[in-house]
């Protein structure tokens, strides 16, 4: 039997980044943005931005998936992993994300089955949505999204770790960051030892 490395020699693991802020100043979008940075060698995350997903709506969906659901569906599933980066609102996920999730999740062949999840959060309280992050995770039972345990980051105090261009500047945050990517790497190249592609 060939070793994992010959299996997996020259892949490219292709990670899409999803922030659950609209905002231009957003302190999550700008930990995406460090993510973009900091990933291992092998690593790409791409951004997808939610502006363009419509309030869910069932009779909309009944005559087709929108053009800006199909194209997030399509690249969700394209993905070897995903990045999600929420905020916390009323101690829970923000209704932009929760909205996307809820689009991509209906049927046939919700993307999410299988899914590598790598998720973290940043707010400028004490708990760094920990509470939205534990929603989140409960999401993804249903969905059987293979969300990444750990580490957990948690962005508290999220002012004082990024400067005023949005640059996350918090060593230890950066370095939680490169773990939790190099973490999504192993579980994308288990799942592909499991399933020989994506799933
Ligand atoms: C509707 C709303 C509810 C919020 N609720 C919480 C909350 O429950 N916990 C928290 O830590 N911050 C809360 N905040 C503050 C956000 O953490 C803060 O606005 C943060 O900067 C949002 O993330 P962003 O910078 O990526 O846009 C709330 C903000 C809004 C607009």
């Amino acid at each position: 039997m060939a070793s994992y490395k010959e299996q997996t020699p020259n892949s490219i693991h292709h990670v899409l980044g999803i922030s659950g802020s609209l905002r231009k100043a957003s302190f999550n979008t700008a930990a995406l943005r460090a993510a973009q940075e900091l990933t291992p060698e092998g690593m790409t995350i791409e951004i997808f931005d939610l502006a363009p997903i419509p309030l869910y709506n069932e009779d909309v969906r009944e005559k087709g998936f929108p053009s800006a659901v199909q194209d997030f569906r399509n690249r969700i599933k394209a993905a070897d992993g995903l990045l999600i980066v929420t905020p916390e609102y009323n101690y829970s996920v923000p209704g932009v994300l929760k909205n996307a999730i809820d689009w991509a999740s209906r049927p046939p062949d919700q993307p999410f089955d299988g899914k590598p999840i790598a998720i973290m959060g940043a707010s400028p309280s004490f708990l760094g949505t920990a509470r939205a992050q534990y929603h989140l995770r409960q999401f993804f039972i249903y969905l059987n999204g293979l969300i990444l345990n750990r580490p957990e980051i948690m962005i508290a105090n999220a002012p004082s770790k990024f400067d005023g261009e949005g640059q996350l500047t918090d060593q230890k945050t950066r370095e939680l960051i490169r773990d939790l990517l190099n973490q999504l790497k192993l579980q994308i190249e288990q799942n592909q030892l499991v399933h020989g592609s994506k799933p």
